[in-house]
């Protein structure tokens, strides 16, 4: 990662984890046990990527920082809630989540409940509070998009197959669409929800930065699954080995560590030409996703 790019994601980590310090309600606001709660599992922690490629596409079109925030803000919560709900005895059962104990575990059950329950509220109000655009059905059309997005035609969708896939051998296919909406589609509503806070994009270009995040996204799971397999506890900041250990199929179960690495290259490269089909200057959501591609944590 060259400096210049280090400082970028640095900054950006910055002001994102300031924004949700501030959007969030105080810990001796009453029900202070929950909110104190829904502080915990968002503050301090996280790479906070999907931000990052927020952050980035806002870059492209010359979309205004300030709505670009909301939104990198509002996935970013939604993102935070499906890993307390991930997390849960009756989910995957861990009990360590960026370097601390999961939710459930530092509080109880029905506090990790409501805690995601919570953050998925806090983000559509904000996504409703904030003018993102000067077009209001546009920015109710950005609020459907989030809600598909999060909803059982995305990540929670996605979360359902992946729970009901538990000791089955999947086909390629068959995984690619769990993962795609597992994880997918709240990265390409990152992306999707900040290009829209800028100016107008073509049809074409919509459609090449669309296809950019859905190839990025299916990469993040798939780097998600090698790491899983591939890195220690410690550097994960979440229990590895859990996908084996819970027969999980992944990309690393059906095509192992190398082949499963070369997918991540291949969907990179993908990646990138939908890029330079946009015809827009893209330097730093290039550098994002190398960054997600190359990550080691
Ligand atoms: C982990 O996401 C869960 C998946 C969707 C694979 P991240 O790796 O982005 O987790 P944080 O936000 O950095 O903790
Ligand atoms: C989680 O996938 C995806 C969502 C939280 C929606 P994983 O179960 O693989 O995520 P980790 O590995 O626990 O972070
Ligand atoms: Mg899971
Ligand atoms: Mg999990
Ligand atoms: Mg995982």
């Amino acid at each position: 990662m060259n400096v210049n790019f280090q400082n970028w994601v640095k900054n950006r980590q910055l002001q994102i984890e300031s924004y949700l310090e501030n959007r969030l309600p105080a810990e001796n606001c009453a029900p202070e046990r929950l909110h104190e709660a829904m502080r915990y599992v968002v503050l301090g922690g996280g790479k906070r990527i999907r931000p990052l490629l927020s952050f980035a596409a806002g870059e492209l079109n010359g979309a205004d920082e300030a709505r670009v925030i909301v939104v990198a803000a509002a996935v970013e919560l939604i993102h935070a809630y499906s890993l307390v709900h991930d997390d849960l005895p009756c989910m995957d059962d861990d009990t360590l989540r960026r370097g601390k104990p999961t939710c459930h575990i530092q509080y109880d059950e029905p506090t990790a409940l409501l805690v995601g329950d919570s953050l998925q509220s806090l983000a559509f109000q904000l996504m409703a509070e904030f003018y993102l655009t000067d077009n209001p059905k546009k920015q109710l059309e950005m609020i459907k998009q989030l809600a598909q997005a999060a909803g059982s035609r995305g990540m929670a969708g996605g979360q359902a197959i992946d729970l009901a896939s538990v000791g089955k051998i999947l086909t390629l296919p068959e995984l690619e669409f769990m993962h795609i909406h597992k994880t997918g589609a709240l990265i390409r509503a990152a992306v999707m929800l900040a290009a829209h806070c800028g100016d107008e994009l073509s049809d074409d270009q919509l459609a090449h930065l669309d296809h950019f995040a859905k190839c990025i996204g299916l990469a993040f799971q798939v780097v998600d699954d090698v790491l899983d397999a591939e890195a220690t506890t410690a550097a994960l900041g979440k229990t590895a080995g859990k996908d084996a250990e819970q027969n999980k199929p992944t990309y690393v179960s059906i095509l192992g560590v190398k082949q499963a690495r070369e997918l991540a290259k291949e969907l990179k490269h993908d990646a990138y030409e939908a890029l330079d089909r946009l015809g827009i200057a893209t330097n730093r959501l290039l550098q994002v996703t190398d960054f997600i591609v190359q990550r080691e944590f």
